[in-house]
């Protein structure tokens, strides 16, 4: 794959799992995007960056799921969106190239191979745009990636029944597609970023960073830099959407429950609930049918000041899942659009700000930290482009 950035005219967004609730929202944001900006533009963190890429308006939509439905009925069964926002759009957005998954019963081989014929087909509808793979699968049960040491400990060893996303995975890296991981699931073990470097393409993840966990690192990072020592911390979620609900499983939730509570020690430096010799960080999530999409978090932060004198803080964020988590994977592939066409290979730590569990081995941790490895990267992105055949846009 040529890396001119002039020779690109859009990105080509891959989605696995295209039809569930991000992925359903971000093909009504992408519609916007064309027709109606002002819907989407002004709450992407990249607008405006990178300014020598195609327009951030140019971006188009293909993936698989397992559902068969059209996109628009995903979108109305998901209820994240009233009609009023996308029924215009609803043929374009019936357009979208969405593919079968490769079947259940077919081996890891086989699914892969299947993959990559996928992305092939559908690179091929789109030859101006610059594809980057999305992985937005359900949260998968409990698997150990370090002990695969190569990619064919992958094909030989992973079941593609309990950790699908491997298959879609490997088919990325093979294809030399950037590869975005938005789910709680492991993809990003050292055998597929060993294929990754060779293929030298960038991989980002893991587990998107919307909601409470993104204002428990705003909180934890303010109170590390007052020296307000933290207590302990209650955190609730409710929220009735198919990520709820398969969350119930508690195989399922453990990855995203270690996501959501590791972080808070290493903001702050110390182990939350040292002084009653165990964990006082407690973090649930409840699927709760009534709110759909629309979550609800709820927050219990005790602090202490001077003296040891207690204080406390209620939190409660009255969110919307698939509304906070669309635009950050529309900026997330431009990021990586950014990256490969600057020649960035490997695992991008630097783009912890979006997620509850950055990959790599020392990601920044606190909110100001986050903030300046983005501007760190955003440079190194528009430098290295500079240099490239063709000079800027
Ligand atoms: N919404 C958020 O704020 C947020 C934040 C962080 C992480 N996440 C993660 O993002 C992921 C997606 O979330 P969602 O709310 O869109 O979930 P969802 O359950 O609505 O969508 C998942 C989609 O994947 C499809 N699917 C299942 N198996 C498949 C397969 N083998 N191949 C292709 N498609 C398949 C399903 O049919 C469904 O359409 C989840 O892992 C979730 O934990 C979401």
């Amino acid at each position: 794959m040529t890396r001119e950035h002039n020779s690109y005219k859009s990105l080509l967004i891959l989605a696995a799992g295209a039809r569930g609730a991000i992925g359903s929202t971000l093909a009504a944001s992408i519609s916007a995007l064309r027709h109606d900006p002002e819907k989407v533009l002004p709450y992407l963190t990249t607008a405006g960056k990178f300014p020598w890429l195609f327009p951030q308006e140019a971006v188009n939509l293909a993936g698989w799921d397992i559902a068969a439905h059209s996109m628009t009925s995903a979108i109305r069964e998901h209820g994240v969106l009233p009609a009023s926002a996308w029924a215009s759009s609803a043929d374009e957005i019936d357009r979208i190239q969405v593919l079968p998954a490769p079947p259940a019963n077919a081996s890891m081989a086989a699914q892969v191979d299947q993959i990559v014929h996928d992305i092939r087909t559908l690179t091929a509808c789109f030859p101006e745009s610059l594809p980057v793979f999305v992985n937005l699968l359900p949260a998968c049960g409990a698997v150990s990636p370090d002990v695969w040491q190569a990619a064919a400990d992958i094909v030989r060893h992973v079941n593609p029944v309990v950790f699908p996303d491997m298959a879609y995975a490997l088919g990325a890296v093979f294809a030399g597609i950037p590869i975005v991981n938005f789910t709680p699931n492991p993809i990003d073990c050292k055998a597929l970023v060993q294929e990754a470097v060779k293929s030298s393409i960038p991989v980002a993840g893991r587990d998107g960073k919307t909601g409470q966990t993104f204002f428990k690192v705003v909180l934890a990072s303010a109170f590390k830099a007052r020296n307000l020592q933290v207590d302990g911390w209650y955190s609730l979620n409710i929220l009735g959407n198919a990520d709820g609900k398969n969350l119930m499983d508690p195989e399922r939730a453990s990855g995203k429950l270690a996501n959501k509570t590791r972080l808070l020690d290493d903001i702050l430096g110390y182990p939350v609930g040292r002084r009653y010799g165990e964990a006082a960080h407690k973090v649930h999530i409840d699927y709760y049918p009534p709110r759909g999409d629309a979550k609800e978090a709820w927050d219990v932060i005790d602090l202490n000041g001077i003296f040891d004198m207690p204080m406390s803080l209620r939190v409660n964020l009255q969110g919307r899942d698939s509304i906070l988590a669309a635009p950050l994977v529309l900026d997330l592939a431009r990021w990586m659009a950014a990256l490969f066409l600057s020649g960035r290979k490997g695992l991008v730590p630097e783009l912890g700000f979006y997620f509850k569990k950055p990959v790599g081995d020392s990601p920044p941790v606190t909110f100001q930290e986050q903030l300046n490895c983005l501007q760190v990267l955003e440079q190194a992105c528009n430098d290295h482009v500079h240099y490239l055949p063709g000079g800027r846009l």
